[in-house]
Parts: C-alpha cells; structure tokens; sequence
C-alpha cells in the first residue's frame, strides 16, 4: 500500500514515519516534507505544495496513492476531502462543511451554545455591527479572536476595555486580513488546559492517548503564545473520570451535533480544553486535526498501525479496532529559531543531528530543509525531540539527552517541559498511587 502525506511539520515527520513502519505500507510520500522525512527509510518528498489540491491529486492519481493523510488545517478547510472523494481517491479528514470546526470560531461558538456543550460566554462581531459598549460590560480580561484560520496568532487576550476595543477595531480594519472580517469576544476561562484528540467516523469514536501542549513560548508559561513549545502524554491530569466526562460533554454531543445539522465527522478531532477547577471541560476551540507537538510523543506511544485506524475510519467500522498503547510516557520538546514567535532567522546548519541519531528517543523534524547535503533551519519551530520513560521524568531526561546533543546559532527552546505533569507525578508517587487513565 502506498500512503501520501500532505503537509511539511513536525506532525507530519511524525505521521511519515510511523506509517512507514508498517509492513504493508511499500511507500510513504510526503508532500512537500522537510529535512526529516527525505531522510526517513521508505519515504521520499514530492515537491507540491499542501494548499495545491490539483496537483496532489494528479500525484495520487498517477501513483496510485492507497491512503492520503492531510495534516494541516488549511487544506482542510478549503475542502481537499471532498475533492480527493470526488475523483475517488481515499483521503483521511473531515469535509468541507465539517472542517468549519476549525475554519470559522464564530460558526464554532454558535455550533457549542445550540447544542448547550460547556464554552466560554461570547459575542461576535462584523464591523456593520461592532458594539464598543459591549466590551465595557465585560469581565476583564477579555479574549478577542478573529473569526478565520490565523496560524494560531488571532487570539488576544486583554487586560483593560481599551485594549479589547482597540484589538477589536484592529482585527476588524483587517489586521488579520480576511480570517478577522468576523470576530468573537469571549470571556476569559480560568483552569488548565488539555489537548483531546480522537479519530471519529461520524457517531463512532477510538480516543487517542491524552496529552497536554505548552503555547507558551517561555518557561514557567510565560511570553508570547505559539503553536506549541513541548508536550507529552498522557496527561495525568485527565483521568478516567474526566475523562468520561469529556466524551460525555464534549466529544459525543459535538459528533451528533455534527451528524444532525448533515455534516457528519471523519477525521482526527482535536478538542482545546480549558479544565475549569470544578472539572468542567471547557471547549476553547476545535482542530479539524492532529495537534502539533502532540502528534510526535503521541505517535511515539502508539503500537498500533495508524493506517489501520485510519481505514477503520473510512469504511465505518472504527468501533470494531482497538489501539494499543506503550505505557511508557512520552514528552517532546520543540527546538525552535531564535525570535519564535516573531521574526526569525533561517538557513542555520543544524549541528548535532548524527550524535542525536544514536541516542534513545527520536527528533522529528518540522521547519528544515536541506541545502548541500547539510540540514539547515528552514521555520520557527525547527525540531521537536522526543523521550520515552517509564515516568514523565525519565522521558523528559531522555528528551533534554537529544537536545542537549543539538545546537545552532540562536536555538531557543523551553527547559521546563512536563513540569506540572511531573508535579502530579511525584504528588501521586508520595500518595502511594501509579498509573493514568491508560495503564
Ligand atoms: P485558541 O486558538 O482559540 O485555542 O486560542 C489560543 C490560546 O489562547 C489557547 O490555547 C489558550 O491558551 C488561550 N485562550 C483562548 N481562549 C481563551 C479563553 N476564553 N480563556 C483563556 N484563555 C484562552
Ligand atoms: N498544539 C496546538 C495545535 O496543534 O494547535
């Protein structure tokens, strides 16, 4: 079977290299890729693009692609499920229409307050409509977000009146282009934030292992938000009970919601959590997705064939497969170029990936390139090293082991990854408890 890959991060590397571990996978395609996965046995880059659907669809027709997996949101929300299906090509991922989970947060925030699934209070805005009056009734802080994709920028969060109204005027003139012509304002949740990601087939549901992300860019959670500095699974957070929970208050209702407003869900779905401190889950907002970092220690975890998930998926009968999980944790640190989130540098050679290459754990790739024969920065967040260990802690050792072995002009990455999860961890430990929600 011969699989395509759409995409060229960090979850990318992560998807080509555990399909390509499979035997009944003959080749791994990844469009365009990066550094890591030219480099990965039985898998090879195609120069195309991941928004060029008529081009990746010429490439599956000719190859005869069995399984494209598209990783990013982009190309899912401009609809390359229902073009892949149209000329009858599989493709794993939402549609069009369900793919507006991530595609529009105004649509998202009406879709959570019509089916009464747990999200903070809200109200949105077109510049026809704006209402500064609004703001100055709100709580404070106050979270501004623009309605459209953003790459993760379009959410400010605001301190006084003033700044929200300004953010919101911003955002409306078009400070976010098109994606913040429609805008939400939202309270601002307290608690704890989790990653929830699951393969769902319309009403049918496998739950991944749990993880958390850290959006942060600096230690101690501090600094600007980004994509995502580390993260880890499981998250001993989330235990059987919220666990439960989520799937009841969360996961479930928004799969039906789905269903009976005739868009039914196939895909990976990422639910951003706010775990309030009564342990309601809190829908921050949906990936159409898998999360990144969290595909990569995720991945790590997983024993079982992904394509075989991924097909279950597609043909309806997900409920019949089970996945199988090492119970060892898993924790990823993203390396990234010097000014992440900002402006930042590329094109510096990566040193220290042979040393790293004959450590325990694996770095994934996300932003690199290779420029004669050497691997050179090529986005900002540049790799992401992955440790496996018996406890969080001894995965974040063999995860900082890798980093530690890596260098390049301005790396910058956090030194702080799992801490609260390794808090719990020795919490548990002092109480006489072991295990998650998994083991
Ligand atoms: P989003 O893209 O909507 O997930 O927002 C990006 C990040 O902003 C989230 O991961 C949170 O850390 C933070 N955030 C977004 N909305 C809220 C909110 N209502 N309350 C608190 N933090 C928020
Ligand atoms: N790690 C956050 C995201 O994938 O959006």
């Amino acid at each position: 079977m011969k699989v395509l890959i759409i995409g060229s991060g960090g979850r990318e590397h992560a998807l080509a290299w555990k399909c390509a571990q499979e035997n009944r996978v003959t080749h791994v395609y990844v469009a365009p890729g990066n550094a890591g996965t030219a480099l990965e046995p039985k898998v090879s880059n195609v120069g195309i693009s991941a928004d060029d659907i008529d081009g990746l669809i010429a490439f599956a027709q000719r190859e005869r692609i069995d399984l494209s997996i598209v990783g990013p949101e982009g190309p899912l929300v401009a609809g390359i499920v229902d073009r892949f299906e149209a000329t009858n090509l599989r493709c794993f991922g939402p549609s069009k229409l369900a793919a507006r989970l991530e595609g529009s947060k105004a649509y998202t925030k009406e879709f959570l307050r019509r089916y009464a699934i747990p999200t903070a209070g809200y109200a949105t805005f077109t510049s026809a409509n704006f209402d500064p009056g609004y703001i100055r009734l709100q709580r404070l802080p106050l979270v501004v977000k623009a309605d459209g994709l953003a790459a993760g920028k379009g959410v400010i969060i605001c301190e006084t009146h003033a700044a929200a109204i300004t953010s919101a005027q911003e955002m409306l003139a078009g400070s976010f282009g098109a994606a913040g012509k429609t805008i939400v304002v939202e309270e601002f949740l307290q608690g704890e934030e989790v990653s929830f990601i699951v393969i769902a087939s319309n009403q049918q549901v496998l739950t991944l292992a749990t993880s958390q992300d850290h959006k942060r860019r600096d230690d101690g959670d501090q600094g600007p938000n980004t994509g995502g500095m580390g993260a880890y699974s499981p998250a001993p957070l989330v235990t059987p009970a919220l666990n439960l929970r989520i799937m009841r208050e969360v996961i479930e209702p928004t799969l039906r919601g789905l269903r009976d407003d005739g868009n039914p869900y196939v895909g990976f779905l990422y639910a951003g959590l706010m775990i309030a401190a009564d342990g309601t889950p809190n829908v921050l907002e949906y990936n159409c997705r898998f999360g990144d970092p969290e595909t990569q220690p995720i991945l790590m975890r997983l024993q079982s064939h992904l394509t075989v998930l991924c097909d279950a998926a597609l043909d309806g009968h997900l409920a019949s497969v089970e996945a199988r999980w090492d119970p060892r944790a898993a924790l990823g640190v993203v390396m990234a170029a010097g000014g992440y989130p900002l402006e930042f540098h590329r094109g510096d050679i990566i040193q220290g990936l042979e040393v790293a290459a004959g450590l325990p754990g694996k770095v994934f790739h996300a932003g690199t390139s290779l420029s004669e024969g050497q691997v050179v920065t090529a986005g900002g967040r540049v790799l992401c090293a992955v440790g496996l260990g018996a406890t969080i802690s001894s995965a974040q050792r063999q995860a900082y082991a890798l980093v530690n072995a890596i260098h390049w002009n301005l790396v910058q990455y956090r030194r702080d990854i799992g801490a609260r999860a390794i808090g719990r961890e020795r919490a548990g430990e002092s109480r006489g408890e072991r295990g998650n929600a998994e083991r």
